[in-house]
C-alpha cells in the first residue's frame, strides 16, 4: 500500500474549508498514515483541537513555547518528523506570510525551518486568488520549491463561482496517493541522472582560452530539481562561478574532452541531461608557454571539433540513458533548428531557447523556453526562474522514464 506508515503533518489554516481537513484526515486515517497537526490560531476558529485529537489520535500542537515538552524543540522535530507537510486551507494571508518567510507562530516557523516536501491547498474567494499580489505570491512560493493542489473553480463558501475553491479531500487524496507512489518507484529503482552544465574552455595557451557566456544556471537548477525528486543526481560543471550546494554531487571539468572523460565515467544512468554550452572547437595546438605579442601568423590558430556530448550519449550502443535531454541555444528559426538538433542527436526530449533576447538565457536568473517532445508536441514555457522551469522539466522527464518503465505498477 502507498500511502502505508506514511507521515504527514498538517497545517489547519483559518479558513472556512478547515472543516474538510477533518474528512482528509479520516480518510488517510484508513489508509494507515500517521497524522500529527498544527492548529493555527485563526484554524482553531473553523475546528477545534480536539476533534482533529480524536480523530488523529494526537496531540494538536498549538504554541510555539511547549512547557510541558523542553526536551523537543517543537518545531524542528515536527518537521524532522514527517514525510511531507500539508497546509490546508492555505489562505491569500498565509501565502503572503510564507513568501516573506514570517516566522511569527507554530505553524510559520515549522515551515521556515522545513527539510520537507511541502503542499499547499489553496481556499478563498475567486478575486483573491486572481489578485496579481497572490499569483506574485504563487510563483515566489513555486520558486521555493512549495507544491500546489488546486484550487478549484465552482461555487464558493460567499456564493461568488470562479477559481478559488479548495481541492475537494478525495482530489487530496489522490494527489498524496500519487505523490507517494512516485517517490517510492524513485526510491526503489534506484534512478541515477547526470547533467552537465556551464560553458567549457579551450587552451591556446597557459593564459588564454576560447570560452562563452554560459553561467551554468539551468543546468545547477535542473540538478537540484532532479535531486530534490530523490533521484542521485551528479553535475558535471565547467568553469562557472556560482556557489554550488554541498549536498549536490558535482565533478568540475574545464575543456571538452574533460567534460566527455568525466560523462563516460557515471555511466550507466537513467538520465542525462545535457544543459553545458560545450565549445565547438578547440585549437589544435596548445602552446605550453604564453604566446608572445610578436608571434607572427596568429591569424592561423588552427582549430579542431570537440567531441559532441550529446551525440555520444543519444548514441550509445552500450549504455544509452533511458532518458537523453538537449538544450538548443538558438537565435533565429529556433524550432526548426532545434528539431533538427533533437533528430540529429538522438534525443528524447530538447529544451529550446531564445538567446538573442537579453534578461532570458544565458547569465541570467530567467529564461524562456520550449519543450520539444519527440512526437513533435511543443510546450511553451513563458519567462520565468530558472529554478521554475527546472522544476517543471525535471517533472515532465520523471514522468516520461516512469511511462518508459514497464514493471511501473
Ligand atoms: N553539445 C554537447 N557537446 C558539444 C556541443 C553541444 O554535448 N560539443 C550539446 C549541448 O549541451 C546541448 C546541445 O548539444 O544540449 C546543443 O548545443 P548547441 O550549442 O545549441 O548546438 P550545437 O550542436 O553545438 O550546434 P550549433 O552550435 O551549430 O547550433
Amino acid at each position: 500500500m502507498t500511502l502505508k506508515n506514511k507521515k504527514i503533518l498538517f497545517i489547519v489554516g483559518g479558513g472556512i474549508s478547515a472543516y474538510k481537513s477533518l474528512d482528509l484526515i479520516r480518510l488517510l486515517q484508513k489508509n494507515s498514515v500517521s497524522i500529527k497537526t498544527i492548529l493555527t490560531k485563526s484554524g482553531k476558529e473553523f475546528v477545534t483541537p480536539l476533534s482533529i485529537a480524536a480523530l488523529t489520535k494526537n496531540k494538536v500542537y498549538e504554541d510555539i513555547f511547549n512547557k510541558n515538552n523542553e526536551a523537543e524543540i517543537d518545531h524542528i522535530s515536527l518537521s524532522r518528523w514527517a514525510d511531507l507537510i500539508v497546509v490546508l486551507p492555505t489562505t491569500a494571508n498565509f501565502m503572503t506570510k510564507l513568501s516573506i518567510g514570517k516566522a511569527e507562530d507554530l505553524a510559520t516557523t515549522v515551515l521556515l525551518a522545513s527539510n520537507k516536501d511541502i503542499l499547499l491547498v489553496p481556499a478563498m474567494n475567486v478575486r483573491m486568488w486572481l489578485h496579481k499580489a497572490t499569483q506574485k505570491n504563487v510563483k515566489i512560493l513555486q520558486d521555493y520549491g512549495y507544491h500546489f493542489v488546486g484550487p478549484q473553480k465552482g461555487e464558493m463558501a460567499c456564493g461568488e463561482y470562479g477559481e478559488g475553491k479548495m481541492s475537494s479531500p478525495r482530489q487530496i487524496f489522490s494527489y498524496l496517493k500519487n505523490y507517494f507512489n512516485r517517490k517510492n518507484i524513485v526510491k526503489n529503482k534506484n534512478f541515477k541522472a547526470l547533467v552537465t552544465t556551464g560553458p567549457t574552455r579551450e587552451y591556446l595557451d597557459p593564459v588564454r582560452y576560447i570560452s562563452n557566456e554560459s553561467s551554468g544556471k539551468q543546468g545547477y537548477e535542473l540538478a537540484l530539481a532532479l535531486k530534490k525528486m530523490g533521484i542521485k543526481t551528479t553535475l558535471v560543471v565547467g568553469p562557472s562561478n556560482l556557489n554550488f550546494s554541498k549536498d549536490l554531487k558535482i565533478k568540475k571539468v574545464i575543456s571538452a574532452n574533460n567534460m566527455l572523460d568525466e560523462v563516460k565515467k557515471l555511466l550507466p544512468v537513467d538520465i542525462a541531461i545535457c544543459a553545458a554550452a560545450v565549445a565547438d572547437y578547440s585549437p589544435v595546438k596548445k602552446n605550453k608557454n604564453k604566446i608572445k605579442k610578436d608571434a607572427t601568423n596568429l591569424s592561423l590558430i588552427k582549430l579542431e571539433k570537440n567531441p559532441d556530448i550529446l551525440d555520444f550519449l543519444g548514441k550509445n550502443n552500450k549504455h544509452r540513458p533511458k532518458i537523453v535531454v538537449g538544450f538548443s541555444a538558438e537565435t533565429e528559426n529556433i524550432i526548426f533548428n532545434s528539431k533538427s538538433k533533437m533528430k540529429n542527436k538522438y534525443c528524447d526530449l530538447m529544451i529550446a531557447n531564445d538567446v538573442s533576447k537579453k534578461g532570458t538565457g544565458f547569465n541570467s536568473d530567467y529564461n524562456k523556453v520550449a519543450i520539444i517532445h519527440k512526437n513533435g508536441k511543443i510546450q511553451n514555457i513563458k519567462k520565468n526562474k530558472k529554478s521554475y522551469i527546472a522544476n517543471m522539466v525535471a517533472k515532465i522527464i520523471l514522468d516520461k522514464l516512469l511511462m518508459n518503465d514497464k514493471n511501473i505498477n
